[in-house]
């Protein structure tokens, strides 16, 4: 389909329930990655529009808004009223999806249902957020009670755009929080109709406001927002902490944040080796290995390393590179040229740093931003490709003899967010996911992420916690009440 044929529906700014143009009256092209070409503009938010969408979050926060009176299960309710509709409406967000970000169709599918699966698991949470009655002494009844932050401020990458989305909306709505949504400027496209979706499940107006923009501009306006209670980020840990020196600087507004990684999946050799290097395969290359929890370093121990190598090697080149919307395409383009040329930058520095090209290591033709799903062995440690966040498909072997070695490495780095083993062996399997510094620990699998388990890391990549119950810690505020018993 040309994108010229290509009808879309939602590009304003939405704020109270409307969608309108930007103060300023500009806008922004949004491109098909795949082929580079626009398919739409966008209004492009800025300071001026965040403190209108804020304005519209703040009097529906007040404290006899329809928000905030409707009661607990109702908000359940709208919860999953959006995920029913966000279901009825799957396939032309999984379109819009693939077209903006340039995920395989079949992988937009799979985000949409999480995304489904996250809303309806936090609509469950809605009337189930307790406080406790504490046994002080006499004379007093106290008790603490859960509320919610306030407005919140929602900065979201390209990731996995509708997925995150239900990260940030499943808890903030469910705790009663109001928001303003910047969606990132690469893929604005799935936000804006969801945006229309939770009109029509019927949230009040000014719960859910959704503002386009760039990150310097609408995302900085947000951080400093001086009506603002809480900042959620995903993306780089370089934006991450930008973002929590203005919310220092400003209000501090509460903030969390996930970020970027450089996760390690361990293989011991008593593993079988054709499984371990399918599971290392999805783990560094699911959605073209643009995903924070990227399985990217993968350590393979010495017994199987050879024939790992050739494994590996033999998966990547079998991957199919091409559009998006062909069922065959495992691969499509990354996002932007950004991304693009920092990837190929970071597969020709791996080869000049004397890693072995195993497979892939070159673009796919220049019509879009593909490239070749790259494997590198004989990686070390003090290599840019083994250090730093790629967020491209490029795996990196590196060859390890002992547990505590690998547990070593593994922790050799600045981030924390994820990591993986595979072994038949219960102690090592213990002793790694004790010793090892990461906010998940996938033991024989990999990615099992889910919304019943919270999410996030430690060191640089990241603060607090999303998903689970503990992702609803974020959105609250714990207040406690003491009552003294006159008589
Ligand atoms: P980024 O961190 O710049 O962008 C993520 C979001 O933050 C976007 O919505 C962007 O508009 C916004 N943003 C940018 N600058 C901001 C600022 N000064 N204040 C407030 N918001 C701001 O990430 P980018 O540039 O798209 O990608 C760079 C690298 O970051 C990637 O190559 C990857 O390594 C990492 N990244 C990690 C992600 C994750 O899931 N943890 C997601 C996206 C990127
Ligand atoms: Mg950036």
């Amino acid at each position: 389909m040309a994108n010229s044929e290509i009808k879309v529906l939602y590009n304003q700014i939405f704020i109270n329930n409307k969608f309108i143009n930007s103060v300023s009256g500009n806008t922004f092209i949004t491109l098909n990655p795949a082929n580079k070409q626009k398919i739409a503009d966008v209004a492009e938010g800025d300071k001026a529009d965040v403190d209108l969408a804020v304005k519209a979050a703040r009097a529906a926060f007040k404290i006899e808004s329809e928000w905030r009176t409707i009661g607990a299960t109702a908000r359940g309710q709208l919860l999953l009223k959006l995920a029913d509709l966000i279901n009825d409406h799957k396939i032309t967000l999984a379109s819009l999806e693939s077209l903006d970000n340039g995920k395989p169709y079949e992988d937009s599918l799979l985000d949409i249902d999480a995304s489904i699966s996250t809303l309806k698991y936090y609509a469950g949470f809605a009337d189930k957020i307790h406080g406790k009655t504490i046994p002080t002494n006499e004379p007093y009844f106290s008790f603490t009670k859960p509320q919610p932050v306030g407005v919140v401020g929602q900065i979201i990458p390209w990731n996995y755009p509708i997925l995150m989305l239900a990260w940030k909306w499943g808890p903030a709505l469910a705790s009663g929080c109001t928001l303003v949504l910047k969606p990132a400027e690469q893929t604005p496209l799935t936000s804006l109709y969801i945006a229309a979706l939770s009109k029509e499940a019927g949230f009040p107006d000014g719960v859910i406001n959704v503002v386009p923009g760039y990150g310097p501009t609408a995302g900085a306006a947000i951080s400093r927002h001086p009506d603002i209670n809480k900042v959620a980020f995903t993306g780089s840990t370089e934006v991450g902490k930008l973002i929590m020196q203005e919310a220092a600087r400003s209000n501090m507004k509460r903030v969390t944040l996930e970020l970027g990684g450089k996760s390690p999946l361990v293989i011991f050799d008593d593993f079988d080796v054709d499984e371990a290097a399918s599971i290392a395969r999805d783990a560094v290359f699911a959605n073209m290995g643009q995903c924070c929890c990227a399985g990217t370093r993968t350590f393979v121990q010495e017994g199987i390393y050879e024939k790992f190598v050739e494994k590996a090697a033999k998966l990547a080149s079998e991957m199919k590179v091409g559009n998006p919307f062909e069922s065959e395409t495992k691969v499509g383009p990354l996002v932007d040229e950004e991304q693009y040329n920092k990837v190929l930058g970071m597969i020709e520095s791996g080869k000049k740093e004397g890693a072995k090209l195993e497979a892939g290591g070159s673009k796919v033709g220049d019509v879009g931003y593909f490239v070749r799903p790259t494997v590198f062995s004989n990686v070390t440690d003090d290599m840019r490709i083994a250090k730093e966040e790629i967020f491209g498909p490029v795996q990196q072997i590196l060859k390890f003899k002992t547990i505590d070695e690998v547990i070593e490495r593994s922790n050799n780095t600045e981030y924390g967010l994820a990591a993986g083993i595979l072994t038949k062996n219960i102690d090592i399997a213990l002793k790694f996911s004790e010793s090892v510094d990461a906010g998940s620990v996938w033991v024989n699998c990999y990615e099992a992420v889910n919304p019943l388990c919270p999410f996030g890391g430690f060191k640089q990549s990241g603060l607090g916690r999303e998903l689970g119950e503990d992702g609803l810690t974020g959105y609250l505020e714990i207040k406690t009440v003491s009552i003294k018993k006159l008589n």
